[in-house]
C-alpha cells in the first residue's frame, strides 16, 4: 500500500507528481518533495513558494518543516527569505545530527553553502495584492492585521516499505510582522509521522493550531486506535472546544491525516476546507469538507465545475 494526502486543492498537481514516484516504488521522502516543490513553484498560490504574499514590509518570509517517520529526523526553517524550495531546504536539514532548525540569516547561510537555488520570491502580482490591501486599510482606517486563517500545504506520505513523512510549505500570513512563525515549520503542530502509525498535518491559524500540538494528537490518538476520520474529528473538536471556552474564539483549524495502512481522514472548523489524496487504491482525487452541527465531518468530490472555478478564481486578474 502507498499513498500521500495534502491539504488543499491546491496541492493536487503536486501529489499527481508524486504519486507517481510511489507507483514506481519510490521513496515517501523523494514522492513527498517532489509533490511539495510543485506546490512551491507554481506562482499562482499566494501561500506558498513563489508567488506567496508578503509580510508588513513587503518582504516574502517562507517557513518549511519535515520528518522521517522511521527515524524521527527533523528539520525545519522559518523566516527565510529568496529561496525556491523551502521544503528541500528543510529535508536536508532533517539529515544533520543537530542544527535542525534554523531561522532567517541563519536559513539563508546554511541554504547558500549547500547550493539550493536561490530565487526573488515576491512576484508582481504579490505585490498588487499587497497594494491593494494597504489602499483597503488606508481608506478604511485600520492598521494592518494579518487575515485570520491560512491556507498552508502540508502532506504525509507512505511508501511501499511501509515509510511514513510529513511535510509543510507557506509563506504565513500574509501582512504579516517581519519574523513572524505560525505551526507550520514546528514537528507536533504543522506535522507529524511516525511509520509505526501514520503522520497527521495542519492549515489554519497557526498561532491557534499551536496551541494543541494538533499534529502530534492526532498521531497520537491513531496509536491509541482511531481510525485517521476519529483521530481529525476529535482533535480539531476538542482543541476547537478548548480554544472558545477560554479564549471566545477558535482561529481556522483544518487538518489531514493517514495511517501505515493507507486509510486517511480530515477534519475542520470552517467552511471551504478542501483536501488532495491519492492511494494504491484510488487515483489523485480532490475532496470538499462539509462539517456538520455535531463536529462530524463528511467530504465528497470535488464537481469539474467547483475544479474549473478554483482555477479562475486563482488565476484572474488582481482589481486594484
Ligand atoms: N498555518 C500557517 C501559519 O499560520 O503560518
Amino acid at each position: 500500500m502507498h499513498g500521500i494526502i495534502a491539504t488543499w486543492r491546491m496541492a493536487k498537481e503536486g501529489i499527481e507528481q508524486g504519486f507517481e514516484q510511489l507507483n514506481q516504488n519510490g521513496k515517501a521522502s523523494d514522492a513527498i518533495e517532489t509533490a511539495i516543490k510543485a506546490v512551491e513553484d507554481f506562482p499562482y498560490y499566494k501561500s506558498v513558494g513563489y508567488g506567496g504574499l508578503p509580510n508588513e514590509d513587503q518582504v516574502v518570509e517562507l517557513d518549511a518543516g519535515y520528518m522521517d517517520g522511521d527515524t524521527f529526523d527533523v528539520g525545519a526553517i522559518c523566516a527565510i527569505k529568496d529561496f525556491a524550495n523551502p521544503i528541500s531546504i528543510a529535508k536536508k536539514l532533517s539529515e544533520e545530527k543537530v542544527n535542525n532548525i534554523l531561522v532567517s540569516y541563519g536559513a539563508e547561510k546554511y541554504a547558500r553553502e549547500h547550493h539550493f537555488e536561490e530565487k526573488e520570491m515576491l512576484t508582481d502580482r504579490a505585490k498588487a495584492f499587497y497594494r491593494k490591501k494597504k489602499k483597503e486599510l488606508e481608506q478604511q482606517a485600520q492598521e494592518l492585521k494579518p487575515y485570520d486563517g491560512h491556507d498552508t500545504v502540508g502532506m504525509v506520505c507512505l511508501d511501499e516499505n511501509g515509510t511514513v513523512v510529513a511535510g509543510t510549505s507557506t509563506s504565513g500570513l500574509f501582512m504579516k510582522k517581519p519574523g513572524r512563525v505560525g505551526d507550520s515549520p514546528f514537528v507536533g503542530s504543522g506535522f507529524y509521522a511516525d511509520s509505526e502509525v501514520g503522520g497527521a498535518t495542519a492549515t489554519g491559524l497557526g498561532e491557534d493550531l499551536m496551541k494543541g500540538c494538533i499534529s502530534y494528537e492526532i498521531v497520537r490518538l491513531m496509536k491509541e486506535g482511531l481510525t485517521p476520520q476519529e483521530a481529525c474529528e476529535k482533535a480539531v473538536n476538542d482543541l476547537d472546544a478548548s480554544l472558545k471556552k477560554r479564549r471566545t474564539v477558535a482561529g481556522d483549524l483544518s487538518v489531514v491525516a493517514m495511517n501505515k495502512k493507507g486509510e486517511f481522514g480530515c477534519a475542520t472548523n470552517i467552511d471551504g476546507f478542501s483536501f488532495s489524496v491519492a492511494t494504491s487504491d484510488a487515483e489523485p482525487t480532490v475532496y470538499l469538507v462539509t462539517r456538520q452541527g455535531d463536529g462530524h465531518c463528511t467530504f465528497e468530490v470535488a464537481s469539474k465545475e467547483w475544479l474549473d472555478e478554483y482555477m479562475r478564481v486563482r488565476m484572474a486578474p488582481v482589481e486594484e
